[in-house]
């Protein structure tokens, strides 16, 4: 049987796609597809399935553009072949097709770490490896106090200050790998969604010194406990950095997202980061759920 690769929206079978999107997800295959952001790829044509002509589905594959400080990306993710003529399907498409955009500096593929996989062969290489670690929310989830001089607000607080909180995420993040400075605008779009959920410590001065930027998501098909605490933001201003601020707010957003009825929480770690911030997600009882591994090809 012939296989080819055809975007998503050109063909008309929910099914396949269901059974793609939840076949990842209870695998603990792929990362937080929220539903709207699944069906706004294949609504865009940006996502690809394999398919024998004519016959099932056989892979399938997301992407978007991103903004880095390495020039725009084309992220690949999530990925599911099934068999490998379907993988190098994949592959082959991703090495050769995207690089006719402009701009683009690269293509990188969110792989599961648990290979191996055949991406070697089409001039990828492995880049950087990224964690997604997932706790229970269970009653042992205890508080430890922040520093006298810190208060907590949320982003509905008389005191929220969408300028300073997106200075101090910026300026947390600078150099940090991929890290694409944020504008007011994107950091009130996140905010917006979820204001109780998006927590700051402010000085005396009223300074942010930490955020935990948090989500609570009821995602269909997924392995964790329903709703999950998606703590997506963690950072603490370079001058106050290890004071144990950065566990008491990732507590403090924990014990917060329970009581509104999280029944467990995932966060995520760079692996090359200098902060080695999977030490402090462990010591807080996080466990490695999924591992992903980058790889990237350069746009000649
Ligand atoms: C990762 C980050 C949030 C940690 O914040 P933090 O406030 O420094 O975290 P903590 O102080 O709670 O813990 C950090 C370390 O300091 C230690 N520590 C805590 N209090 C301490 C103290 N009084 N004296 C010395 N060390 C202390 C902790 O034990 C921990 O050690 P470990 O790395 O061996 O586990 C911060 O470095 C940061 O914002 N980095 C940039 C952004 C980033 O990488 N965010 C994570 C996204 S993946």
């Amino acid at each position: 049987m012939p296989t080819d690769v055809v975007r998503l929206s050109e063909i008309d079978d929910a099914a396949d796609i269901e059974r793609i999107w939840a076949g990842l997800l209870l695998a603990n295959r792929a990362d937080v597809p929220r539903p709207a952001n699944v069906i706004g790829r294949i609504a865009s044509g940006n996502a690809l399935v394999v398919e024998h002509q004519p016959g099932p589905i056989t892979g399938a594959m997301g992407w978007r553009k991103s903004q880095t400080a390495d020039g725009v990306i084309l992220r690949l993710d999530p990925f599911l072949p099934e068999g490998e003529e379907a993988e190098r399907a994949l592959f082959q498409w991703a090495a050769t097709k995207p690089t006719s955009a402009t701009n683009q500096a690269a293509v990188r593929i969110w792989l599961p770490g648990d290979g191996p996989w055949l991406v070697a062969d089409y001039g990828f290489t492995h880049v950087r490896t990224f964690l997604r670690l997932d706790r229970a929310l269970l009653v042992d989830v205890q508080p430890s106090p922040l520093p006298a001089d810190l208060v907590v607000i949320d982003a509905n607080d008389a005191l929220f200050n969408l300028q300073d909180w997106t200075d101090m995420y910026n300026s947390a993040f600078a150099g940090e790998w991929e890290h694409w400075q944020s504008s007011a605008f994107d950091m009130h779009n996140f905010v917006i969604s979820s204001p109780t959920f998006c927590l700051a410590a402010l000085d005396q001065g009223t300074n942010p010194v930490v955020l935990a930027l948090c989500h609570l998501e009821t995602l269909a098909h997924d392995a964790r406990a329903q709703p999950v605490a998606d703590v997506v933001i963690l950072c603490v201003a370079s001058r106050r950095r290890k004071e144990g601020i950065g566990e008491s707010m990732l507590r403090e957003a924990m014990i917060r997202l329970r009581t509104a009825g999280a029944r467990s929480a995932t966060i995520r770690a760079d692996m090359g980061s200098r902060y080695e911030s999977y030490r402090l997600y462990e010591g807080v009882g996080f466990q490695k759920a999924l591992e992903f591994r980058i790889w990237e090809r350069s746009t000649p």
